[in-house]
């Protein structure tokens, strides 16, 4: 029967131009190069510079996606910006983007769910779009997770980073096969028993302050390999699609061992894996478009091919998007 499919028309990064290395690190805490690449993956990461916002990063990574789709801003009617760090308290980060792109039409908001924002901000576009309400989405993961990192703790300051990623999706007339292009299906799971295993320790109404991430490591990485899997394989089963008849696995990309180990629980060969938590560490919810750019932009991934994203975060909320490029 004929449907309304979300398809992707683009993507798009941006990551600050100044760069933190693990050796740069070990001058500010008690950790070397060694440990932080054995342990995660990450080589460097990037760092805002003074006076640049969530908003004006996630600008940027829209901009390059609007080029890469080829579209006008104004052809946009639906911004969902997914940022735990936004500019200000209000207004949202997405009206700001808006603004900055000179679109006066449509809607504009933020969505938070920490790591997991943009697959939650994708299903949210796409159920938009796959509705006729509107046509063309912009879906935004944006953070500035630096400004709320605690520069004193070894355990969670060689982890994270800044940087935006974005996606231009519009709703295209589909048949509802697994052949046609689009987003095939999302599933989001939130459990908030989990709260305290990583959250930021200040907020508006707690504390009237920002605030520091805190984390229990191993517990994080424990739920992370543990339990996601299971919106993988809810994606595979609403599909009837397989680990084999996938292309590409673009997890969120938070560590190369929770990567990794996820890929291997999942049954998808290591080559199908994406991975550039090397290149910026764990930015958050811009790591999954930030990943899909790069994969996008060096030919990996192609039109028709299969992509499962998948994504953790803090709550913990986690989920799956499996999309046909
Ligand atoms: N440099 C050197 N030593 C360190 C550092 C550091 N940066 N951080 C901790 N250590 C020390 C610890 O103090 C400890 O020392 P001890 O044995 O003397 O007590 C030792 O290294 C081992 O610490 P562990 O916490 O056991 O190290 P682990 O192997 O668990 O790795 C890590 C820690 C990398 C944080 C891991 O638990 C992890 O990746 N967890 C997942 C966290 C994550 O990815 N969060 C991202 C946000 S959540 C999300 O996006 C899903």
């Amino acid at each position: 029967m004929p449907q309304l499919r979300s398809v992707v028309l683009g993507v798009g990064a941006y990551l600050p131009q100044k760069t933190l290395t693990n050796d740069e690190l070990a001058k500010l805490v008690d950790t070397s190069d060694a440990w932080i690449v054995q342990r995660t993956g990450i080589k460097e990461r990037h760092i805002a510079a003074e006076g640049e916002t969530t908003s004006m990063l996630g600008e940027m990574a829209a901009r390059d996606a609007l080029a890469n789709a080829g579209i006008a801003a104004d052809d946009i009617d639906l911004i969902v910006v997914a940022t735990s760090t936004p500019d200000w308290t209000f207004p949202s980060t997405a009206t700001q983007i808006q603004a900055a792109l000179g679109i006066t039409h449509g809607v504009a908001f933020d969505l938070q769910a920490v790591c997991s924002g943009f697959v939650f901000a994708v299903a949210t576009a796409e159920k938009f779009l796959r509705s006729g309400s509107h046509k063309r989405a912009l879906v935004i993961g944006a953070e500035t997770f630096s400004r709320i990192i605690d520069w004193t703790d070894r355990t969670t300051c060689v982890l994270f980073g800044d940087g935006a990623g974005a996606m231009v999706l519009e709703a295209q007339p589909s048949q509802g096969g697994a052949d046609e292009r689009g987003v095939l299906t999302t599933h989001l799971r939130s459990d908030g028993r989990h709260r305290a295993k990583l959250h930021v320790d200040g907020g508006p109404s707690a504390t009237q302050t920002v605030g520091h991430l805190r984390m229990e490591g191993k517990e994080v990485f424990r739920f992370a390999v543990g339990q996601v899997t299971d919106v993988v394989k809810d994606a595979f089963a609403a599909t009837g699609l397989t680990p084999e008849d996938l292309d590409w696995f673009v997890p969120h990309q938070a560590n190369r061992r929770i990567i990794d180990m996820s890929a291997q629980k999942l049954g998808i060969a290591p080559e199908k894996t994406i991975a550039t938590v090397h290149l910026h560490g764990n930015t958050s919810a811009a790591s999954v478009p930030l990943a899909l750019a790069v994969a996008s932009a060096d030919g990996r991934i192609k039109r028709g091919d299969l992509v499962m994203l998948e994504a953790v975060g803090g709550g913990f909320t986690w989920g799956s998007a499996l999309i046909r490029w």
